[in-house]
């Protein structure tokens, strides 16, 4: 009898979605015959084996800014050069509609450079991708905007499973297939997502605050796939290490993790000011180095007085007053993170 050809789907997820996804294409290839592994990537995996031992390889991620995340280009990195494996690609992104009643359509562009951003590292590998396709799902970001009503987003699952599946159908027939990136896109698309690798993700973790209601249960840092969380007095409290993935405010049981806006206000308060102070410096050296040494200080300085405010209770419930406190939690209906035993 013919060996089962052998799959590996590796995701990483925030919210559910993208380990939705890998789910439904994991049952109907092994509908087909395939032997499929899934391997959630987190920061405690280790690199992997060498890619010859399987067939092929799916790579499946939500779209941050218009790329891949930051955990998912390191995880890349780790494959082994070569091999015969064929990938293929799949990123999961947030839903954003034009139109109403039957014109409403999902706006095009919306993964950005994300799919052409992993056909190249992993050509730099020596691997060519042979599909690479979108999938939309309930848009994650709760700490900016309110996530869709739960009756959309049981539409948006149905619509999304059926064209996961329709991908699924093509990795059978060994249709080729790549989404093309158009050259209008990647000009948003590159700078926005090299600038939400290096300061953007970093920007959104130390937004947050954890209020008076936290029950100090620790369940934010223990899952958090980055360990960008520990606990200090029984507060959260959030490292530069942070990806941005929303986990951690869409799953605390207490919706006690909000957007300070007093951080949100500080933080953009310190662009212009760093400005302003470097007004009369540039006479005698080069004004963007003292903007780019004030816009990494102010804020550094701002984090570090709205910790010690923190440390109060009085000063807490002040500086957690948030419209993210009105916001919707998401989550995908089934997802359980794994959760960090060590
Ligand atoms: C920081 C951040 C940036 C995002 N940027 C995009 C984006 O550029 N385009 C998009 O369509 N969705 C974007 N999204 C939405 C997510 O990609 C989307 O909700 C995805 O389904 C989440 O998948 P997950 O549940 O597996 O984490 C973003 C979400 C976050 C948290
Ligand atoms: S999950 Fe929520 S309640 Fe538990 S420690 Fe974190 S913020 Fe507090
Ligand atoms: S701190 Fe929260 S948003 Fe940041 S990576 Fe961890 S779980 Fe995701």
């Amino acid at each position: 009898m013919k060996a089962p050809l052998q799959v590996k789907i590796h995701y990483f997820t925030g919210t559910g979605n993208t380990a939705r996804a890998a789910r439904i294409l994991k049952q109907e290839l092994e509908n087909h015959g395939y032997a499929v592994t899934l391997v959630s990537v987190e920061k405690r995996h280790l690199p992997l084996p060498p890619a010859d031992s399987v067939n092929l390889h799916v790579l499946a991620f939500p779209v941050y800014a218009g790329a891949v995340p930051q955990i998912m280009r390191q995880y890349l990195q780790r494959f082994s050069a070569g091999g015969s494996a064929r990938f293929a690609v799949l990123a999961v992104i947030g839903d954003a509609w034009a139109g109403k009643g039957a014109n409403r359509k999902q706006i095009p562009g919306h993964e950005g450079q994300s799919l052409r951003e992993a056909q190249r590292l992993l050509a730099r590998k020596g691997y060519h991708v042979h599909l690479a396709d979108v999938v939309p799902y309930p848009a994650n970001l709760t700490q900016i905007a309110n996530t869709m009503a739960p009756d959309d987003q049981e539409r948006l699952f149905q619509q999304s499973d059926a064209q996961v599946k329709a991908i699924a159908a093509r990795l059978i027939s060994g249709d080729t297939y790549c989404k093309p990136c158009p050259f209008a896109v990647r000009c948003w698309a590159i700078p926005l997502g090299m600038l939400y690798r290096l300061f953007g993700r970093r920007g959104l973790g130390k937004l947050y605050v954890a209020d008076q209601t936290c029950t100090h249960c620790g369940l934010c840092a223990r899952y958090c796939p980055v360990e960008a969380i520990f606990m200090r007095e029984g507060f959260p409290r959030w490292t530069l290490e942070c990806q941005g993935c929303q986990r951690c405010i869409n799953i605390c049981p207490s919706r006690s993790i909000q957007t300070s806006v007093v951080r949100l206000v500080a933080f953009i308060a310190s662009i212009p000011l760093s400005f302003w102070l470097t007004r009369d410096r540039g006479k005698w050296r080069s004004p963007i180095l003292w903007v780019s040494i004030f816009s990494f200080l102010l804020p550094l300085l701002a984090d570090l007085t709205i910790d010690r405010m923190e440390r109060n209770p009085t000063a807490r419930t002040f500086l957690s007053k948030s419209f993210t406190q009105r916001y919707r939690r998401y989550r995908e209906p089934h997802f359980h993170p794994p959760v960090d035993t060590k």
